[in-house]
């Protein structure tokens, strides 16, 4: 089982101000699309369910929830050493991937705003949230005298192109996966509340009601859209969403088990409640699901997790070596990388839960 954690030491690019991760397969990536496609939708199969969405949307229950009370108000100095390396990890990701949200909300906002008003307004509240969260979290940095440079971000990353059918399904996961993230913590500090070494666990009751509904708002555009669930290269697609949404998520659970440990939870007990729940959840939109209680489901996960953070390994022993040493790191990394993708290959292959043959139940 993974037991290290190498949770890399804080990087500043100026005092107070923090070097992004480095980026690689699993950090929270920054998505483009095309915006002309998402505009010509035709959303009438399921126009119903999306105005409702947007009407829950609109009501912005949380424009209230965001404001920092008294407890801030004190310094953090006393959480230290391991804990306050990995938790300031924990905070530089949520920041960024709520920030990848926005940017990504804000953009569609813009390009929809003449051709499909409809959606625009979703996506408009879908990054007003977003904003919200990232600016949150960049508070919760400053207490640790650090924050995001967001500007230098928006302007340095590399924007990956997804078309909108796998920006439905990946957003639609993320959504849910990060209500199920959120919620399972915060119950477990509600119960463990001397765990609690930072004010901002108390806000993700209502925080992740804000991405329940974000991924209310993608099942209804998702069902609106039959071929993304009505035919058999979307059940396809559904098994691989799932599979490397569930994959990632493992990985990058396991490899920060120490974070996990500093409030009180098993890593691995936490990763698989996570993706139980959110597989379940997404049986409501997804025309398959999978069978996360088959005998080999959750090893071929951590088998992955495994042989990722070999590679991670790997990648600092030869980091400052000289560039010929790069074909022993080739392969020194072959054997890993033909683990990941037979586990990959295993998860996929075992059989789905077909959802739609018991829709009537789910609902
Ligand atoms: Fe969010
Ligand atoms: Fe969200």
């Amino acid at each position: 089982m993974v037991q290290a954690n190498p949770v890399s030491q804080t990087g500043k690019l100026k005092s107070g101000v923090k070097a992004p991760v480095q980026e690689t397969l699993l950090t929270p990536r920054f998505y483009t699309t095309d915006f002309d496609k998402v505009a010509q939708m035709d959303l009438s199969a399921d126009d119903k369910e999306l105005r409702a969405v947007i009407q829950e949307l609109k009501a912005d229950y949380n424009r209230h929830h965001f404001i920092r009370d008294e407890e801030f108000k004190q310094s953090w100095e006393h959480i230290d050493g391991q804990t306050r390396l990995a938790f300031i990890d924990f905070l530089e990701r949520s920041c960024t991937s709520e920030f990848s949200g926005f940017l990504l909300f804000k953009e569609l906002t813009r390009r929809l705003k003449n051709k499909s008003p409809l959606l625009s307004e979703a996506f408009e509240y879908l990054a007003r949230d977003e904003a919200r969260h990232a600016g949150f979290i960049n508070k919760a940095m400053a207490d640790f005298n650090l924050s995001l440079d967001l500007g230098y971000l928006t302007k340095n990353r590399t924007y990956t192109f997804f078309p909108p059918e796998w920006i439905i399904y990946t957003v639609y996961l993320s959504e849910k996966i990060g209500y199920w993230r959120y919620i399972i913590m915060f119950r477990h500090l509600e119960k463990r509340p001397d765990y609690q070494y930072y004010p901002l666990f108390r806000y993700f009751e209502n925080w992740c009601q804000d991405e329940n509904r974000h991924g209310d708002f993608f099942k209804a555009l998702l069902r609106s859209q039959p071929q993304l669930w009505d035919n058999w290269k979307a059940r396809l697609w559904a098994r691989f969403f799932l599979v490397t949404v569930f994959a990632t998520h493992t990985l990058t659970v396991l490899e920060r088990a120490n974070f996990y440990k500093s409030l009180g939870i098993d890593a691995r007990q936490y990763n698989i409640q996570v993706i139980e729940e959110t597989n379940k959840t997404s049986a409501r939109a997804f025309p398959v699901i999978l069978d996360t209680q088959h005998p080999a489901f959750m090893s071929a996960m951590e088998r992955c997790s495994n042989f990722n953070l070999q590679l991670k390994l790997l990648d600092i022993k030869y980091s400052n070596r000289p560039a010929i040493f790069s074909v022993f790191k080739f392969f020194h990394k072959l054997p890993l990388m033909i683990g990941v993708t037979w586990y990959m290959l295993r998860l996929f292959i075992i059989k789905p839960i077909d959802t739609e043959a018991t829709r009537q139940q789910v609902h």
